[in-house]
């Protein structure tokens, strides 16, 4: 079947966070909204056919993930990552990020500390801070045009400090964004194993957010960061869904992977009576995406390959002081905007209204993110044309 990426939806009046708050968010209703991480597409069929199956049932009680789920999970692991997992080790989340809050709570205890290494999703910030753990940063270096995780300071965080006790060190874990949102880096084996050894050496764990695993640019792959040694897989809690993959975000269905039998225990101890499970469409989309979702994946990754030559080819002809930092993965493109001189609010307020484009502003993903911008290319082309030729007029005109 030959899916069609450049038709045009509505989607207001959906329930739509994107389309149904623009004046709300961006103070006009005349502003493109390229922000929150979904995409202008509908999903694959199969999805499709399988949730009115599921609907046509009339039954909606409470729900649990089954053992064809966690089969789908476990099937997807292995044939996309050659990762082999046991069926044991999957937790079903209502979300990713609901599966990250768990996962600090059970890890840490108030006052203990969390590395974070920005500019990253915003949601890891209070995932953290929630449960009253304290963020310590250890934030990317953008070295010409790429960037790279700074070990030399993430050994440093586990140093004694100043009028600290050594064995007074409280950092539990780090949040790993891989295919790292906002600035698409896919991290190589070397990366994560680099920085792997580091925290794990000092006793502490990784949370693997790969929520973008699926989503590659042409020559990119991914590497769970569990499957590189059992060392690492036993010292980890990965994050996975289908949802930013295959367009499911709003039917919140995710499987968080925890090989370490006691790590397991004490996550599912730290949801108990807070988070139920997936209900019952998130689950039959998400084996319906795992099992029959990759014709469609296959046709969307050569449509988002082309608009972001597309995006890359634009700005560098037209709009040459916003620079494209090109992404391996994801549908997310950070704009480094700092020659147009503007401090943060001005250049919040010249995007959405001068510009008319609705982005997220760099600041708020933290350390390292003034002056830029992140773009979502996920839509029919048309809206990134327009959304382009808007940014030339207000560059142009500046
Ligand atoms: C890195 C990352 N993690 C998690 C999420 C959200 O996950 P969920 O909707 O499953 O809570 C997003 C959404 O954009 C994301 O980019």
């Amino acid at each position: 079947m030959k899916y069609n990426f450049d038709r045009m939806y509505d989607r207001s009046n959906t329930n739509s966070v994107k389309w149904d708050n623009v004046k709300a968010v961006f103070g006009s209703d005349d502003v493109i909204p390229m922000w929150i991480a979904d995409m202008d597409f509908p999903v694959a069929r199969p999805i499709v056919e399988a949730l009115k199956k599921r609907a046509e049932h009339e039954f909606y009680g409470y729900t649990q993930a089954g053992p064809s789920a966690t089969e789908a999970v476990v099937d997807r692991m292995q044939r996309k990552f050659k990762w082999s997992i046991q069926p044991e080790w999957v937790v079903f989340t209502p979300g990713v990020i609901p599966g990250l809050h768990a996962a600090v709570r059970a890890l840490a205890r108030p006052g203990d500390e969390i590395i974070l290494q920005p500019p990253v999703y915003y949601p890891f910030f209070p995932a953290v801070t929630s449960s009253g753990c304290h963020i310590v940063n250890n934030e990317l270096k953008l070295v010409d045009g790429c960037y790279k995780m700074d070990y030399a300071g993430l050994e440093g965080l586990f140093q004694p400090r100043a009028g600290m006790h050594p064995s007074a060190n409280r950092i539990k874990a780090i949040v790993l964004s891989n295919p790292h949102n906002p600035i698409g880096r896919l991290w190589t084996k070397e990366e994560l194993s680099r920085m792997g050894e580091i925290v794990i050496s000092h006793g502490a764990k990784v949370i693997s957010d790969e929520i973008h695993c699926e989503l590659l640019f042409n020559g990119y792959t991914h590497i769970p960061f569990a499957s590189i040694s059992p060392e690492f897989e036993q010292n980890c809690v990965v994050c996975m869904a289908p949802s930013k993959t295959f367009n499911l975000a709003g039917l919140t269905a995710s499987s968080i992977i925890i090989p370490n039998e006691r790590l397991r225990d004490d996550f599912l101890n730290a949801r108990t009576g807070i988070q139920p499970e997936p209900n019952v469409f998130g689950l039959t989309a998400l084996e319906a995406a795992y099992r029959f979702g990759d014709e469609w994946l296959e046709q969307l990754l050569s449509y988002l390959q082309g608009n972001l030559d597309f995006v890359t080819e634009y700005f560098e002809k037209n709009i040459p002081k916003i620079k494209v930092i090109k992404p391996q993965g994801t549908y997310l493109v950070w704009l480094d905007c700092r020659e147009l001189g503007m401090d943060s609010m001005a250049l919040r307020s010249f995007m959405r209204g001068k510009a008319r484009v609705g982005f997220d502003d760099g600041f708020v993903f933290g350390a390292g993110g003034a002056g830029f911008q992140r773009m979502n290319i996920a839509c029919p082309r048309a809206i990134l044309e327009e959304a382009l030729s808007r940014i030339e007029a207000a560059v142009g005109s500046q």
